[in-house]
C-alpha cells in the first residue's frame, strides 16, 4: 500500500504526523513514534517568553554562530524536566538528537506572539539539522482598539522574519479567528508559508464556580471539534499553493480518513497519542490501509480531496443555504 505523502516539500512515508506537544521532548517517546511508523515528528514548541527570559544564553548562541553549540549534543534534555523548562541551547540538543536517531523528518517549532528578536532563533534550529520549521504565533488580540488589519499584520511580520532567517520550509499553525480565514491562508501562503496546520487549538479559560475563580485546566479534544479544521481544509485543498496539515480532533481511523478526504496533504495528532500511546499510530496505519484496501485502492492519491471544495461540484453543505435546510429538517423531525 502506498501511503507516500509530499508535506512542505520533504517525503514522508505516511501522512501521520506526531503533533507538537510536551511528550516529543523525550527521545524515547520520539524512537516508539519512530518504530510505529509515524510519518514525522514535530517537536515541543521553543517559546518567545522563554527565549527571553534567558537573553543572555540566546544571544551568546547566536554570536557563536555558525558553530554556536559544539557541546549542545552532550546537555540532553533530562527525561524527567519538561521541555518547556529547558533553555535554548538544550532545544537545539533535542533536534540534533532527534535528527541523528531517527528515520523521519523531524519539525522544530516556534511558539510567539510579536515581532522581536526571538525569531532569530530559527536560524539556530536550522542549523541543527531541523528538517522544516512550525511557527506558532499564539495570541489573543485583547485590545479592542487592535483592528483586525493590525493583528493579521502581526502574523505576517513574524512569518516574514522568520522566514528571512531560515531557508527550510516552513508552516504556519494558524488560528481559524480572522474573518476570513481562507484570503488570510493566502496571504499567508504569499508571505512564504511552505504549508498551514489548520488550526491551532487555543485553550480558552473556564470558570470554577466553586472557587470562583479563573480556571486554565489543559483539556484534551474530542473528535467533534475537528468540523472546524476539516471544513477549512476541504475549503482551501487545491486553492492554495501550500501543503495542508489538519489538526485536533483525531482519535481513530474515521477522523483520519475525513481529513484527507477533505484534501489534508497529512494528519495530525497529540490527544491519540496522549491518550493511547505511540504504538497506537500503528493502529491507526493498519486501520487506514484495511479501509483502502476493502475498498480495493491502492494509494491516498485516489482518496485525498475527493471531498474537497474545489471538486464537488455541489457546495451547498458548506455555505449558508445548507442553514435554512437544516433547520427545516431537525424541526420537522422533531415535530413529527
Ligand atoms: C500536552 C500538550 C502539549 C502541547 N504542546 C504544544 C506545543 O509545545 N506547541 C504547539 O504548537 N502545540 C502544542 N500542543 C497542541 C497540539 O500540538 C495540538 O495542536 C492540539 O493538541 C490539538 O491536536 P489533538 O486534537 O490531536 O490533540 C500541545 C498539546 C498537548 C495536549
Amino acid at each position: 500500500m502506498n501511503l507516500a505523502t509530499p508535506y512542505l516539500g520533504l517525503e514522508l512515508r505516511n501522512p501521520l504526523i506526531a503533533s507538537s506537544s510536551s511528550q516529543n521532548g523525550d527521545i524515547d517517546h520520539l524512537r516508539r513514534l519512530d518504530d510505529a511508523g509515524i510519518g514525522a515528528v514535530v517537536l515541543p514548541s521553543v517559546f518567545q517568553e522563554q527565549l527571553e527570559a534567558q537573553q543572555s544564553d540566546f544571544e551568546s548562541l547566536l554570536a557563536q554562530q555558525p558553530n554556536h553549540s559544539p557541546e549542545a549534543e552532550s546537555y540532553l534534555p533530562p527525561i524527567d524536566s519538561g521541555p518547556y523548562g529547558l533553555g535554548p541551547e538544550h532545544h537545539l540538543a533535542l533536534v540534533m538528537r532527534a535528527k541523528r536517531e531517527l528515520s523521519v523528518p523531524v519539525i522544530a517549532s516556534l511558539n510567539g506572539s510579536s515581532l522581536s528578536g526571538w525569531t532569530r532563533y530559527a536560524a539556530l534550529l536550522e542549523e541543527a539539522g531541523a528538517d522544516a520549521l512550525e511557527l506558532n504565533i499564539y495570541f489573543v488580540p485583547v485590545d479592542i482598539e487592535e483592528p483586525g488589519t493590525a493583528v493579521e499584520q502581526r502574523y505576517l511580520d513574524v512569518l516574514g522574519a522568520v522566514r528571512q532567517t531560515v531557508k527550510i520550509p516552513v508552516a504556519v499553525k494558524m488560528p481559524p479567528y480572522f474573518s476570513s480565514v481562507g484570503h488570510m491562508a493566502k496571504r499567508l501562503v504569499e508571505a512564504g508559508a511552505d504549508g498551514l496546520v489548520l488550526f491551532n487549538r487555543y485553550l480558552q479559560p473556564d470558570i470554577n464556580l466553586t472557587r470562583m475563580e479563573l480556571s486554565s485546566e489543559l483539556v484534551l479534544s474530542r473528535p467533534g471539534e475537528m468540523r472546524l479544521p476539516l471544513m477549512w481544509t476541504a475549503l482551501l485543498a487545491g486553492r492554495i499553493e501550500a501543503s495542508l496539515a489538519a489538526s485536533t480532533g483525531v482519535e481513530n481511523v474515521d477522523q483520519v480518513l475525513k481529513y484527507l478526504l477533505a484534501g489534508a496533504d497529512t494528519v495530525m495528532l497529540a490527544a491519540a497519542i496522549l491518550r493511547h500511546g505511540p504504538t497506537y499510530v500503528r493502529t491507526l496505519l493498519e486501520d487506514l490501509e484495511a479501509w483502502l484496501e476493502s475498498r480495493r485502492l491502492e494509494s491516498l492519491a485516489q482518496i485525498r480531496g475527493n471531498m474537497s471544495w474545489s471538486r464537488l461540484k455541489k457546495h451547498d453543505n458548506y455555505i449558508r443555504a445548507n442553514y435554512l435546510h437544516l433547520l427545516e429538517t431537525f424541526t420537522s423531525a422533531h415535530n413529527a
